[in-house]
């Protein structure tokens, strides 16, 4: 069964990734990537969608611009992980055909359109700050009803955050998004740092996939090189977790993944601990589970899937 899906991202080195697993894959139909600020300024990451579309040769997907900024908090950024562009890398630049460009349509609307369109069940994907989701819950609550799942990259249940010592980027950026969404009562699946954090890229890694000797491969090694450079300076080692991707491997092999039906609920304004997941792992809150939060994952069934994977394109 083919599954639908809206990627909701900021590309972002990790997100690029995501899209390339997605676009590779026969089993998903990528209904259209909607972009938000996150890892870098909206501008940029709508760009990087354009580029990671264009060197896949996939410029039949439609990009559309969503939310430059949280609900209520600025916008915070992460050039100092993915660079000024947000999409910084060695190697040639990817020049986007002019003719290939961002769709009018907000990605909100585009959201709710195509939630109500169809009859058929709809799989939203983010992977960056969820503020593009919560928006269009918020414009119209009756898209619940055509939303499968919710899987999301975010949040830490049982490790440190990666921005805080509490909290991972995405939720840290827009907390109030991740309750809106938490709250709406739709199936959500959870890929924090817990489990990204078992599938790491290192050059044992970017070697094999370039066995695979095509360009989208060449662009991975291009793209990881870049990436692992700020987490081998703060985590003092090569590898570098693939954060994104799980989002889509989730989909496509779920049993790679392993986790719990918790409740998780995000806190908005704490100084200290804004953006925290508070996973209740154990059940002692007595609060209704509302995330399936993924803990464990087979990095070389991982792997194995996304080199297979990008052999498949271009
Ligand atoms: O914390 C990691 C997440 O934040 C990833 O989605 C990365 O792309 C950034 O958006
Ligand atoms: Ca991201």
């Amino acid at each position: 069964m083919i599954k639908k899906i809206i990627l909701d991202c900021d590309p972002g080195h990790d997100d690029a990734v995501a899209i390339m697993l997605a676009a590779a894959s026969s089993e998903i139909e990528i209904l259209g990537i909607t972009c938000v600020g996150g890892n870098s300024g909206l501008n940029n990451t709508v760009n990087n969608a354009l580029k990671v579309c264009t060197l896949i040769e996939r410029t039949d997907l439609k990009i559309f611009s969503g939310s430059n900024k949280p609900i209520h908090y600025d916008l915070f950024t992460a050039e100092y992980v993915h660079g000024k562009t947000g999409l910084d890398k060695k190697g040639d630049p990817i020049i986007v055909n002019p003719d290939y460009n961002v769709q009018e349509q907000s990605a909100i609307d585009f959201i709710i359109e195509t939630c109500k369109s169809t009859s058929d069940q709809i799989y939203l994907c983010p992977t960056g700050p969820l503020t593009n989701i919560a928006l269009s819950l918020q414009k119209d609550p009756s898209i619940k009803n055509n939303i499968k799942e919710i899987v999301f990259m975010g949040g830490a249940a049982m490790c440190l955050g990666n921005t805080t010592p509490s909290a991972e980027f995405n939720i840290y950026v827009d907390p109030h998004a991740a309750n809106i969404v938490l709250d709406s009562g739709i199936p959500l699946t959870m890929m924090g740092l817990d489990v990204t954090h078992q599938v790491n890229v290192n050059k044992m890694i970017i070697n094999s996939m370039n066995e695979n000797n095509n360009k989208s491969s060449k662009f991975f090694g291009e793209l990881m090189e870049f990436y692992t450079i700020f987490h081998k300076k703060l985590y003092e080692t090569e590898d570098t977790p693939l954060h994104d991707p799980c989002v889509i491997a989730y989909l496509l092999e779920p049993n790679i993944f392993k986790g719990k039906l918790v409740n998780v609920i995000v806190e908005e304004n704490s100084k200290l601990t804004r953006g925290e997941t508070i996973v209740d792992w154990l059940g002692v809150t007595k609060r209704k589970p509302n995330c399936m939060v993924m803990s464990h994952a087979d990095d070389k069934k991982f792997f194995e899937l996304l080199k297979n994977k990008l052999s498949c394109l271009p």
